[in-house]
């Protein structure tokens, strides 16, 4: 697909989807004036980060005590089965990130509520759920759906359906969506940020995220390396987070 392709598609996309007007007004400012903020910070973000990364093994051993082979051998077919769905799936979205951090995050909190932003095909939604099951836990979810490429239906797509009872999927941007997750559930026990990108949209997000974490639960952020937003906001409240360097980027994540 064309670049001026894309564009349209996305933006004919909005159209049909009034809930969406505020996302597109944002984004039409994001992709225009405020161009820069991406990338805001990112060369000093790398090397802080490069200096104190570790693997998502130490950070799960480190962090929470616990041992991360587990997860790949109890859960071999769901895994096996998700990864055959996301091929046959027609639209192509980002595939799996650091599954056992989220995993291990919910047992260490023993978790009942947890908040994601970014869901794509599910990859985070399925290790989270997968934990939050044992204790009848809810995932709420935050994502907008692939415009560009009808993606609508396909959020989620790989999550099972014998784990979809415990799981709020909300389809808005995030402005939108946290504020009607607050308002159903105020405490986390753990948060997993994977969506919007920009400095501006993390320091929003980040913040309000981070109100509504309980004391002992446990901060993921995705991608801390895309712009300084993190780092800025680790720095800002104190905060001695740990990096993990998991396939050629970095994910922030700390116990409250
Ligand atoms: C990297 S993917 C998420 C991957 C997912 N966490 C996983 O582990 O498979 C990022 C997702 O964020 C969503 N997204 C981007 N900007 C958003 C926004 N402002 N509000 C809500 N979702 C957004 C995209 O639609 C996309 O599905």
């Amino acid at each position: 697909m064309s670049e001026v392709t894309r564009v349209l598609k996305t933006f004919i996309g909005y159209l049909k989807r009034p809930d969406l007007y505020p996302e597109l007004g944002r984004k039409i400012i994001k992709n225009t004036v405020n161009r820069g903020n991406a990338f805001k910070g990112k060369d000093k973000t790398n090397s802080w980060a490069a200096g104190r990364a570790v693997s998502q093994k130490e950070a799960v051993s480190k962090l929470f005590g616990l041992e991360i082979d587990a997860f790949r051998n109890n859960y071999q077919e769901v895994l096996a089965t998700a990864a055959e769905k996301e091929r046959g799936c027609p639209v192509k979205m980002g595939g799996p990130g650091a599954l056992e951090l989220i995993y291990y995050a919910c047992e260490f909190t023993k978790a009942q509520h947890v908040v994601e932003t970014g869901v794509a095909y599910g990859w985070s939604s399925l290790a989270t759920l997968l934990s939050l099951v044992k204790r009848n836990g809810t995932l709420y979810s935050s994502d907008m759906p692939y415009l560009a490429q009808d993606g609508d239906q396909y959020v989620g797509y790989i999550v099972p359906e014998n784990l979809k009872g415990g799981w709020k999927l909300f389809r808005f941007a995030d402005k939108e969506s946290l504020p009607r997750i607050f308002s159903e559930n105020k405490v986390f026990d753990v948060l997993h940020y994977d969506s919007d990108k920009s400095y501006n949209g993390r320091m929003w997000a980040y913040d309000e995220l981070y109100k509504h974490l309980r004391e002992g639960g446990v901060f993921i952020s995705d991608d801390i390396g895309d712009n300084s937003a993190y780092q800025d906001f680790c720095e800002k409240n104190n905060i001695e987070t740990t990096v993990v360097e998991y396939e050629g980027k970095y994910i922030g994540v700390f116990i409250k």
